[in-house]
C-alpha cells in the first residue's frame, strides 16, 4: 500500500520555522516507528502572492484536494496589509477551507499541568482543563452573500451576511455529538438566538439532531456572550462547545489563553470522508504568523507539532502515536523547557524553536 500523503503549506512569518520542527517529528515517525509519509511542499499566503500574484494557485488547490492531509503553518504579515482584499494572504487559507469543505474545525484547549501558572486565570480554574471547541468553518459571516463595501446615498456601507442552512448546522452538530461520545459526553451549543434569526435556526437544528440521534449526549445551549463569560469564570464546566464560524473564532482565542499561550494550541479542520474513508483534512496551529518574532528562531513550535499529532489521530487512525507525541510535549514542559512565549513574569532563559523541536525528539526517543 502507498504511504499516506501530506502536503505541507508552511506559509508566512513563523510558519516555516515551526514547520521545520514538525518535519523532524514526521521523519522520526519514519525512522523510529516505521510510519512513512509521502511529503510534498507548496506555497500559501503572502509567499504565494510574492511568487505567483495569488495567495493560492489553482495547482496548489488541486494538490490539497488530492492528498490525505494538509499541514498548514500560518499566513499573513504587515507586508501584505495594503493588498487588495481579494489577494490578501488570508484568502488563500479561506479558499482551502471552503473548497475542501472542511466544515468541522476542532480546537482543543488543554492546560498542561506545567503551564497552569502561566494562564492569566488562577491555577485551580485552569489546571486539568480539557475542552474542545467545534467551530463551523465553511459558512456563516465569513462567506455569506451579499458582502462588500457599497455606496448608499452619499456614504459607504460595509455589508457581511450571517447565513446558515439547516444542513450546514446539522452536519457540524453531528460531528460535535460524535466527538462528545468519545470524551465527556456533553455538548454546549452557543449562538445569539436572542438577537439573530440564524441563531434561532441554529438552536432548533442542534436540538433536532440531538432529539433524533444523540439523546444519550447531554446538550445545553448558551448565548455566545454568556458563553465567553462562563469560559473565563469556570471553563471546566464544558466538554465540547459547538458554535458558528465567527463566534468560534473569538471563543477559541479566548479558550487558548486559558491554557497559558496561543503557542500551544493545535487544530484540525475536517470535512466529509474521501473515497479511502479518511476525512478531507487540514491541520494548523491556532496561532498566526507572528510577524514581530518571525525569522528569529524563537517561536514556539508546539502548536504546530500538536497539530501533526491531531493528523495522526484523526486522519491516520494512529491515536497511540498521537498520544506519544502529546506525552513528549508534556515531558519537555515538565522538564522546565520554555520558549519565550511560555516564560512567566519571573522570566528565566528561553530556548529557541529548533531546541524545542530537538527536545521533543529526544523525549520521543526516550519513549520507545
Ligand atoms: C483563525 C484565524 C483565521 C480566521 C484568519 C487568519 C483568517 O484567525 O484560524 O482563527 O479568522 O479564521
Ligand atoms: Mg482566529
Amino acid at each position: 500500500m502507498a504511504n499516506p500523503s501530506l502536503l505541507i503549506l508552511a506559509g508566512d512569518g513563523i510558519g516555516p520555522e515551526v514547520m521545520d520542527e514538525v518535519k523532524k517529528v514526521i521523519s522520526w515517525m519514519g525512522t523510529a516507528r516505521g510510519i512513512h509519509f509521502d511529503v510534498s511542499e507548496d506555497l500559501v499566503g503572502g509567499c504565494a502572492y510574492d511568487a505567483h500574484g495569488t495567495p493560492l494557485t489553482d495547482a496548489t488547490m488541486a494538490k490539497a484536494q488530492e492528498v490525505d492531509a494538509v499541514l498548514l503553518g500560518a499566513v499573513g504579515g504587515p507586508k501584505y496589509d495594503k493588498l487588495d482584499f481579494s489577494v490578501k494572504p488570508e484568502r488563500g487559507l479561506l479558499r482551502l477551507r471552503k473548497e475542501m469543505d472542511l466544515f468541522s474545525n476542532l480546537r482543543p484547549a488543554q492546560c498542561f499541568d506545567a503551564l497552569a501558572d502561566f494562564s492569566s486565570l488562577k491555577r485551580d480554574v485552569v489546571a486539568g482543563l480539557d475542552i474542545m471547541i467545534v467551530r463551523e468553518l465553511t459558512s456563516g459571516v465569513y462567506f455569506g452573500e451579499p458582502r462588500g463595501i457599497f455606496k448608499e446615498g452619499n456614504e459607504r456601507v460595509g455589508i457581511n451576511t450571517q447565513r446558515y442552512t439547516e444542513s450546514e448546522i446539522a452536519r457540524v452538530a453531528k460531528s460535535a455529538f460524535e466527538l462528545a461520545r468519545r470524551r465527556g459526553n456533553k455538548v454546549c451549543s452557543m449562538e445569539k438566538a436572542n438577537v439573530m434569526e440564524s441563531g434561532i435556526l441554529w438552536r432548533d437544528v442542534v436540538t433536532e439532531v440531538h432529539q433524533r440521534d444523540y439523546q444519550d449526549v447531554e446538550l445545553s445551549h448558551m448565548y455566545a456572550d454568556a458563553g465567553a463569560m462562563q469560559l473565563t469564570r469556570w471553563p471546566k464546566q464544558f466538554d465540547v462547545i459547538v458554535t458558528d464560524n465567527l463566534f468560534g473564532d473569538l471563543l477559541s482565542d479566548l479558550a487558548a489563553m486559558l491554557t497559558g499561550s496561543l503557542g500551544m494550541l493545535p487544530s484540525a479542520s475536517l470535512g466529509a470522508p474521501m473515497a479511502n474513508g479518511r476525512p478531507k483534512a487540514m491541520y494548523e496551529p491556532v496561532h498566526g504568523s507572528a510577524p514581530d518574532i518571525a525569522g528569529q528562531g524563537k517561536a514556539n513550535p508546539i502548536a504546530c507539532i500538536l497539530s501533526f499529532a491531531m493528523a495522526l489521530r484523526y486522519s491516520f487512525d494512529l491515536g497511540d502515536e498521537a498520544t506519544r507525541v502529546e506525552q513528549a510535549v508534556e515531558k519537555v514542559l515538565a522538564d522546565g523547557l520554555r520558549t519565550a512565549d511560555l516564560l512567566g513574569p519571573e522570566g528565566g532563559s528561553p530556548i529557541g524553536t529548533a531546541a524545542m523541536g530537538d527536545a521533543i525528539i529526544a523525549a520521543l526517543n526516550a519513549s520507545v
